[in-house]
């Protein structure tokens, strides 16, 4: 059988509408099992004088259903990625989705905004172990076991000689043995730990700043100048300081630091309970023996130190009303403040 008629092929080709048909079309009509096929395989059965011509006709179909079949390609690939450029089509001038920002949580921002006040004016930031040995947090700083002022803070104990820090002033010894020779300005953020009752005011972890300068002729009123240039680049330059008397074993004088109320500007509210002041922090002269001790000579050098809770900083400048919500990680109430 040589015989071989293109145009029902031709006319199913038409009819196809993907490529996956056209390829199925391809394997019926062109493939080695194809009618075309059988007629070109039964060319070597006739006689020599018919087969050129038979020849010559099959190759011409075949020929003609090759091309037939590549212009088809073409025209359905061409739609295939019209179709789907369509489909994955995009509006490059819709408005972007929304992404939710982050934000500083305020205790961090507190501590940012603080480093940076100091960082201006010479100071150097720096961290200390969370995990203290006893003679760091206490012995060091004027507090020798048996003393009463190791009562006035409940202790976290991990051994009888470590403990968890109950505030950051272990760094003024560290800082002062690392350093040696003064002068010496740094400011140690840092968590602490107290073994105490929590309540809308006090926290069993919560951070403090630690600042300390010594040079050769520092004074108290430097120390206050730069402590209320700090409350002033945190309240605004209308907040006033006032300093009291106060007692910490590792310093001499001693004071305690209070800011005017922003609440109430100083007339008195329930933030301030009605003093127009907020204590915001402790502070002194190093006392000579703690100098002694690291080996810095008190008739030559002077040094003051201070320590700030910062979530009361916080509490202050965001009108938070309860210190345990920095650490609960409610999301609501820190998209709030950030
Ligand atoms: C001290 O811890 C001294 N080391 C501060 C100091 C440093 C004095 C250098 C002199 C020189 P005090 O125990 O008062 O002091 O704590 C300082 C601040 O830490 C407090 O004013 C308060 O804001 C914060 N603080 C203390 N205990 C807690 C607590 N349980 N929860 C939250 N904040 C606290």
């Amino acid at each position: 059988m040589t015989e071989f008629d293109p145009r029902p092929a031709l006319d199913e080709l038409r009819q196809l509408e993907t490529l996956e048909a056209l390829e199925q079309w391809r394997v019926k009509h062109l493939g080695d099992k194809s009618a075309l096929r059988a007629a070109l395989g039964g060319l070597g059965q006739l006689p020599p004088e018919q087969r050129r011509e038979a020849g010559q006709r099959l190759n011409a179909a075949r020929q003609q259903l090759q091309e037939a079949h590549d212009a088809r390609k073409a025209e359905l690939t061409e739609k295939t990625v019209a179709q789907q450029l369509e489909r994955e089509r995009i509006d490059v001038t819709l408005p972007g989705r929304p992404i939710a920002r982050g934000c500083s949580h305020p205790t961090i921002a507190v501590i940012q905004e603080i480093s940076d006040l100091f960082r201006r004016i010479g100071f150097q930031i720096i961290e200390g172990p969370e995990v203290e040995w006893e003679r760091y947090n206490f012995t060091k700083l004027g507090i020798p076991p048996e003393h009463p002022a190791r009562d006035l803070t409940d202790t976290f104990w991990i051994t009888d000689k470590m403990l968890l820090r109950t505030h950051t002033s272990p760094n003024q010894i560290r800082a002062m043995e690392r350093v040696g020779k003064p002068p010496i300005r740094v400011l140690v953020p840092g968590r602490c730990y107290r073994n105490e009752a929590t309540d809308a005011s006090h926290e069993s972890i919560f951070f403090q700043i630690e600042g300390l300068m010594v040079d050769d002729r520092t004074t108290m009123s430097d120390m206050m100048g730069v402590l209320t240039y700090m409350a002033r680049g945190l309240f605004g330059q209308q907040a006033r300081t006032r300093f009291r008397c106060d007692y910490f074993p590792f310093v001499e004088p001693g004071a305690e630091m209070s800011v005017s109320c922003g609440q109430c500007s100083g007339g008195g509210c329930r933030m301030c309970k009605y003093t127009g002041w907020l204590e915001i922090l402790g502070c002194g002269m190093v006392h000579p023996d703690v100098l002694r001790g690291v080996n810095i000579d008190p008739a030559r050098y002077s040094g003051w130190a201070f320590g700030l809770g910062v979530e009361r900083i916080a509490i202050l400048k965001y009108g938070v009303d309860d210190i345990r919500l920095f650490q609960q990680n409610d999301m609501r109430f820190l998209r709030q403040l950030g």
